[in-house]
């Protein structure tokens, strides 16, 4: 069978709701500034367009971390493939996820970044599959809860395919 994609949140309701968080995390963080952490590759689309979104001055710093090979099954195992540029000391830290699955990516970085002594951290993703939590983790802005599909576009991909698409879409036809 032929991959393919049926769109599950339109472009313009991903741009609606990313506004509405924006909005909300510049209010909470009124006189702060918000130290974002990107977690590449997934993450970036989202941190660009919520960072444009944020009247407070933000500052970017990114991470790679994996758990996952070309499949769409998390394998547990997670590697700093890159780490951040800045130190995190005394800053107010946001880090911006694409999507919560299991949650064990979020629960080893926040136990490392913790350890770095930032003035608070929370998290913020894009979207949270909520039925899918292995590992406990406490997000603090979530855009979009879905249900349990594999889904691409907005920065995520399948195989690095499909982060490109300006919507979230479910991939059908894959192994
Ligand atoms: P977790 O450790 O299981 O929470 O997985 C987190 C990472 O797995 C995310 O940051 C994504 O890179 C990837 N991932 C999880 N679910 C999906 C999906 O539906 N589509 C694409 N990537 C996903
Ligand atoms: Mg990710």
């Amino acid at each position: 069978m032929a991959e393919s994609i049926s769109v599950l949140i339109s472009e313009e309701d991903v741009a609606k709701r990313i506004e509405e968080m924006g909005r909300q995390i510049s209010e909470e963080y009124e006189g702060k500034q918000i130290h974002m952490i990107c977690v590449l590759k997934g993450g970036v689309f989202f941190m660009c367009e919520l960072a444009k979104r944020v009247s407070v001055p933000v500052s970017l710093d990114f991470m790679s971390v994996s758990s996952y090979g070309d499949g769409t099954a998390s394998s547990g195992v997670v590697r700093i493939a890159k780490d951040l540029d800045e130190s995190l000391e005394g800053k107010d830290v946001l880090v911006v996820e694409d999507i919560i699955d299991s949650g064990r990516t979020l629960y080893y970085l926040l136990d490392i970044l913790a350890k770095r002594r930032p003035a608070s951290m929370k998290l913020c993703t894009l979207l949270d599959k909520p039925d899918r939590r292995v590992r406990d983790v406490k997000v603090d802005y979530v855009g979009f809860e879905i249900p349990d599909e594999f889904v691409v576009g907005y920065g995520l991909d399948y195989a690095q395919k499909y982060r490109n698409l300006p919507y979230i879409g479910i991939v059908s036809g894959v192994e």
